[in-house]
């Protein structure tokens, strides 16, 4: 989704600012631009296509010099990505330029209102009427107009602003889009995440919705919604330096791949103490515990897929029934909930649109919210009631896999917390599930290890045009999964079904040649799963087994076969997707896909 950034300071913007774009390109864009204030006012460039375009074109116009500026990535909603609906946006005197990242809901009453003005549009986008309206409001006082034209916008944005009156100074706005304030020395700046600031600062400024600030080269002042100035914390971030590098690898989808031990590591040790499972700064007694009747799970993508997975250990675990819903979904149903519904929201960014949606709807109806969530201080973190960090680190490959996996485990550490709270399990179970969650960075090397034969694999299948994934119980939500990575990242199309529901229609789409992934991990359902196969052989298609190391019954049917660790049944979902991560790599990579910026997609989903 659109990225921001806005410096000031010293040195020259136009670096800082194209070098914050380049770090945010992962989450997704089509077009981009920068606008820097210059010795008689503002000069802006913006191209569709990739940022080495827009470098391309300002080579090509000559330098922007000036030591304050705003730069966009547009992932396009409103107009297609074409240079003129690239942000920034100018008012029609040059005095204000705007990049936006989020959606103007009312923008086609204030379109209507500023044109009968006589405002003159440019573009197709909701963005450009904060830009007409700033205009409107000013009178000489920039900060002014920021909040005027701000008390206008319905829907979610993150803004950033420059006056042509205002040499050195760049206002950011926060409603309900990510933006974060990096302050520096002499120079300060605004973005989308940390990741355009990591190499410039480590002292961030969280701004809550409804403020904004004034950066200028020696102050970041943050203020409310009436204009009152706020004492804000400045956070200092710890930053992994080489999470915004590749470290030799092909691309950051693979380097994430081959992080997940580490991830895992971070995720499950610190919260295993004397044996125990413990969150910090997140506790229930065992009475608030029984009185939860009933858990929502919610969240999109690959995180609602995780929640899919840890869905079969809360339910056996806790015994408590667990919903799972979609986040675009849930927010427009009428959910059955009340004081004794626990919310878990799962998300990577923490800033999905459609998640934070529905958050504040079940919120409002008095739900209790959890939140899985990565990224430290993000909307979703702050908006929940208790927070579980599942401490993958910094991702920038738009598919997720480290945070996928790191989902799964801090679902299932949760089920076997709250199992303990509700007094529901025996404790050898306990002792002994504790004990196989130690051993899952392991394991998930051992599933990493897989790598040559699943490149041979990839080679071979790589030509397939469409790809099922069939399997049961806990193996079925694993699947879904799988056959979003192979499809998001490869564009080959997948389906993903559980094992016995082909039969009733899918089954029409196999035909010979048509591969077929079978996940055959779950020991009591193994033989469910052979007849699976063999029916979908004896229509032609070819199967590629993954089947528990050892299990020699697979060769009898299948054409390949995956060999994945053993592990507990609610614990199998790890190693068993990483050669499906791998699988979905390598098919792409044979393909000659875009793999970490695949087409169309984003990595944070900041609209609905
Ligand atoms: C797929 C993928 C997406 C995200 C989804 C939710 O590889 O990454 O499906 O899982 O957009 O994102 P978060 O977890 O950030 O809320």
């Amino acid at each position: 989704m659109c990225g921001i950034i806005g410096f000031t300071g010293t040195q020259d913007a136009l670096p800082v600012l194209l070098d914050g774009l380049t770090k945010l390109e992962y989450r997704g864009y089509d077009s981009a631009g920068v606008a820097v204030q210059v010795c008689d006012g503002i000069r802006m460039i913006k191209s569709s296509g990739q940022i080495r375009c827009l470098r391309k074109k300002i080579a090509e116009s000559g330098m922007l010099p000036g030591c304050s500026g705003i730069g966009h990535t547009r992932w396009a909603t409103h107009g297609a990505p074409t240079d003129t609906n690239a942000h920034p946006h100018m008012s029609n005197n040059g005095k204000f330029a705007v990049v936006h990242n989020g959606i103007i809901e009312n923008y086609i009453e204030l379109r209507e209102e500023l044109t009968a003005k006589g405002y003159v549009f440019s573009s197709e986008t909701d963005t450009e009427v904060i830009v007409h309206l700033l205009d409107m409001y000013y009178s000489g006082d920039c900060k002014k107009a920021v909040m005027k034209a701000a008390a206008r916008l319905q829907g979610s944005y993150a803004l950033g602003v420059i006056c042509a009156d205002f040499p050195g100074s760049v206002f950011a706005v926060k409603q309900e889009s990510p933006l974060i304030i990096g302050v520096g020395a002499g120079e300060n700046y605004f973005a989308s995440d940390v990741t355009a600031l990591a190499d410039h600062t480590k002292n961030l400024i969280y701004l809550e919705d409804g403020e904004f600030a004034e950066l200028t080269p020696v102050k970041a002042a943050v203020f409310d919604c009436t204009g009152a100035e706020i004492a804000k914390p400045i956070t200092r971030i710890v930053w992994d330096v080489g999470a915004s590098q590749k470290s030799g690898y092909d691309h950051f989808m693979l380097k994430e791949i081959y992080e997940q031990p580490r991830a895992l590591k971070a995720a499950i040790e610190p919260r295993v103490k004397n044996n125990r499972i413990t969150f910090d700064g997140f506790d229930m007694t065992n009475e608030e515990a029984r009185k939860i009747s009933k858990i929502i799970v919610t969240a999109c993508g690959s995180a609602y897929y995780a929640g899919c997975v840890g869905r079969y250990a809360i339910e056996e675990l806790c015994g408590v029934p667990v919903e799972m819903d979609y986040a675009s979904e849930l927010r427009y149903r009428s959910p059955i909930v009340d004081e004794n519904t626990l919310l878990i929201v799962i998300s990577q960014s923490g800033e999905t649109a459609d998640s934070i949606a529905a958050v504040k709807e079940l919120k409002r109806r008095g739900v209790r919210v959890l939140a899985i969530v990565n990224v430290v201080a993000s909307t979703i973190a702050n908006l929940a009631d208790n927070v579980i960090y599942t401490w993958a680190g910094p991702e920038i490959a738009v598919a997720t896999t480290k945070g996928y996996t790191t989902q799964v485990a801090a679902l299932t550490m949760f089920a076997l917390w709250f199992s303990e709270k509700l007094g529901r399990i025996s404790e050898s179970r306990y002792d002994a599930l504790v004990k196989e969650l130690l051993l899952l960075p392991g394991l998930a090397q051992r599933a990493i290890d897989l790598n040559p034969h699943i490149q041979d694999l990839a080679l071979r299948y790589h030509n397939n045009s469409s790809i099922f994934f069939i399997g049961r119980n806990i193996d079925c939500a694993v699947c879904l999964e799988g056959s979003l990575k192979l499809k998001e990242i490869s564009y080959i199309h997948s389906e993903a079904y559980a094992a016995g529901e082909l039969k009733h229609g899918t089954i029409a789409l196999i035909e010979p040649g048509r591969l077929v992934v079978a996940l055959c991990c779950h020991t009591a359902l193994f033989d469910k799963m052979m007849s699976n196969i063999r029916e979908v052989k004896a229509r032609g298609a070819e199967v590629l087994g993954v089947a528990l190391e050892g299990d020699r019954r697979i060769l009898m049917e299948a054409d390949d076969v995956i060999y994945v660790p053993k592990a507990d049944p609610l614990l199998g979902a790890i190693p068993r997707i990483i050669p499906l991560q791998l699988f979905a790599y390598y098919v792409a990579k044979c393909n000659g896909c875009d793999i970490d910026k695949p087409k169309n997609l984003a990595k944070s989903v900041t609209v609905e």
